[in-house]
C-alpha cells in the first residue's frame, strides 16, 4: 500500500500550485485544540465514562480552554446520544462537535444531540483509502466522492460548522485524497481533518501530505487543517507538531494520550512542546496551562488506569529527580535539570525522588523539610544510614526518613532542633 508522497497522478483534480502561505493573518498561527477524550478516547478498552463522569469532564476541558469538544458520536448509542445532549446544553466555551459517518441518519441524529450547544460541529469521517474503499465499506471511490459531498452539504444546513475526515488519509492515494478534500471543501466544509488512523505515518510523511494537500487543492487555504494521529509507532505527538509545522492549525488529541489501541496524540504533550519551544512553534492557543494536571488527574480518576510514571508532562516521575548530581543541581537552579517549571502545567512542585542515587544535597532538604535540620556531622551519619537503607529498599518514603532520625536520636543524641517534639 503506496503512503502517501508519491507523485501525484493525472487523476489529480486539481492543478494548480500554491506557494506555501507565510505566517501572516492570511495564515494565522493561532493553534486549535480539539480534544477527543470523549469520543476517540473513551472507544479504548478501560476507558468508559458514565454521563456524569463525561459532563464533569466537559466542564474541565472547558476550563482548559480547548477550542472543540468532541462529546461523542451521537449515533452509536443512547449514552453516547444523551452526553452530547447534556454538554451541548450545560457546557460552554467550546464548540461542541458529534461524530458522524457520511450517512443521513447518523447526521440528523448527531444534529439533534447538539440543538442546544452554543456553537455546533458535526465531524464527517468517510474512509479514503482503496483498503477501507473495498474491504470495509465495499464502495467506489466515485461512490465516496458523492457520500461526501451529499452528506457535507447535507450537515452545512444542520448545525454552525461541518468537519471532514478521509479516514486513514495517510494510506489514500494522494491524487484521490486530493479529490476527496476538494469535494468536501466545495461542498461547505471548513475543517479538513487528515488522519493517521493506523499510525503508520513517519513525521515527515505527515507534513509532506499537509503540504500537499495546500499546493494541490484550490480552497485548502481558506479552511482549517486538522492533525488526527495515533501512537502505534510511538510518533503521534511528533507527527501532529511535523502537521503543524506544514500549515496544520487544528490538532486532535486526548488528555493522557488515551485513545484506540496505542493512543491518540496526548494534549499535554503538544501543548507542553507548544509552550516549551515557542521558538520553534510561534504559536497561539487559547489553553490555561495551569489547568492541565487538573483535567489530567480528573480523568486518570475515572477510568482504569493513570498516566505512566513516565508519562512527559503528567506522569508521577516527569518532574521527580534521583539521581544526586541532578538533585543537587536542581536545588541550585531548577533550569539545570528541568526545561519547564511543573508549576505552568498546575503540578504542585519539582519533587526529588529519595533512592540509592540521591546526594546529601536532597537528603538535608527532604529532612528540613520535614522538620529536621542537621549539624554537618549529624547529616554525615544520617546519610551513611540512609544510604544502607536506599540499598535495601526500593523507594524511601517519609516516614523511612522519620524513622532513621528517630533511631539515631535515641541512639546517637543525633538530634539538635526539637526533633523530639515532632517525632510525637
Ligand atoms: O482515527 C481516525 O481516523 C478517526 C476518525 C474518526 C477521524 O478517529
Ligand atoms: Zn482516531
Amino acid at each position: 500500500m503506496p503512503l502517501i508522497l508519491a507523485n501525484l497522478s493525472s487523476e489529480v483534480l486539481v492543478t494548480q500550485v500554491m506557494p506555501m502561505p507565510p505566517d501572516s493573518a492570511h495564515f494565522p498561527s493561532r493553534i486549535h485544540f480539539f480534544d477527543t477524550t470523549l469520543r476517540d478516547g473513551e472507544q479504548s478498552p478501560g476507558c468508559s465514562m458514565s454521563q456524569h463522569e463525561k459532563l464533569q469532564m466537559a466542564h474541565g476541558l472547558a476550563d482548559l480552554g480547548i477550542d472543540i469538544l468532541e462529546a461523542g458520536f451521537a449515533i452509536s448509542s443512547e449514552g453516547d446520544f444523551a452526553a452530547i445532549e447534556t454538554i451541548s446544553r450545560e457546557v460552554r466555551g467550546p464548540v461542541i462537535a458529534s461524530l458522524a459517518r457520511a450517512r443521513r441518519g447518523d447526521i440528523e441524529r448527531a444534529a439533534e444531540a447538539l440543538k442546544r450547544a452554543g456553537r455546533s460541529r458535526i465531524h464527517i469521517f468517510l474512509a479514503s483509502s482503496d483498503l477501507h474503499l473495498e474491504y470495509k465499506l465495499k464502495i467506489s471511490r466515485e461512490e465516496a466522492l458523492a457520500h461526501a459531498a451529499e452528506s457535507v452539504a447535507l450537515a452545512r444546513n444542520l448545525v454552525d460548522e461541518v468537519e471532514f475526515s478521509p479516514e486513514d488519509s495517510t494510506r489514500t492515494d494522494p491524487a484521490f485524497l486530493c479529490k476527496i478534500v476538494s469535494v468536501a471543501i466545495e461542498a461547505g466544509a471548513s475543517v479538513v481533518n487528515l488522519p493517521d488512523t493506523v499510525g503508520y505515518a513517519t513525521p515527515s510523511d505527515y507534513a509532506g501530505m499537509f503540504r500537499m494537500i495546500r499546493e494541490n487543492v484550490p480552497g485548502a487555504d481558506s479552511v482549517i487543517l486538522s492533525a488526527h494521529t495515533h501512537d502505534d509507532l510511538g510518533l503521534a505527538v511528533a507527527n501532529s507538531l511535523a502537521a503543524i509545522e506544514a500549515g496544520a492549525r487544528q490538532v486532535e488529541c486526548t488528555i493522557n494520550g488515551i485513545g484506540e489501541r496505542a493512543g491518540n496524540a496526548a494534549l499535554e504533550e503538544i501543548a507542553a512542546a507548544l509552550h516549551v519551544r515557542g521558538d520553534r512553534y510561534p504559536m497561539e492557543t487559547r489553553l490555561n496551562l495551569g489547568k492541565m494536571y487538573g483535567v489530567s488527574q480528573l480523568l486518570a480518576k475515572m477510568i482504569s488506569f493513570a498516566p505512566s510514571p513516565n508519562k512527559a508532562v503528567v506522569g508521577d516521575n516527569a518532574f521527580a529527580h534521583e539521581a544526586g548530581i541532578h538533585q543537587h543541581g536542581v536545588l541550585s537552579n531548577p533550569l539545570t535539570y528541568e526545561i519547564m517549571t511543573p508549576s505552568v502545567f498546575g503540578i504542585p512542585a519539582n519533587r526529588l525522588v529519595l533512592g540509592k542515587h540521591s546526594g546529601r544535597h536532597a537528603l538535608r532538604s527532604r529532612l528540613i523539610e520535614l522538620g529536621y535540620n542537621l549539624s554537618a556531622p549529624d547529616l554525615d551519619i544520617a546519610y551513611r544510614a540512609f544510604t544502607e537503607l536506599a540499598d535495601r529498599k526500593k523507594a524511601i518514603y517519609d516516614q523511612d526518613l522519620i524513622n532513621l532520625v528517630a533511631h539515631h536520636q535515641r541512639h546517637e543524641d543525633l538530634i539538635h532542633d526539637e526533633p523530639a517534639e515532632k517525632l510525637h
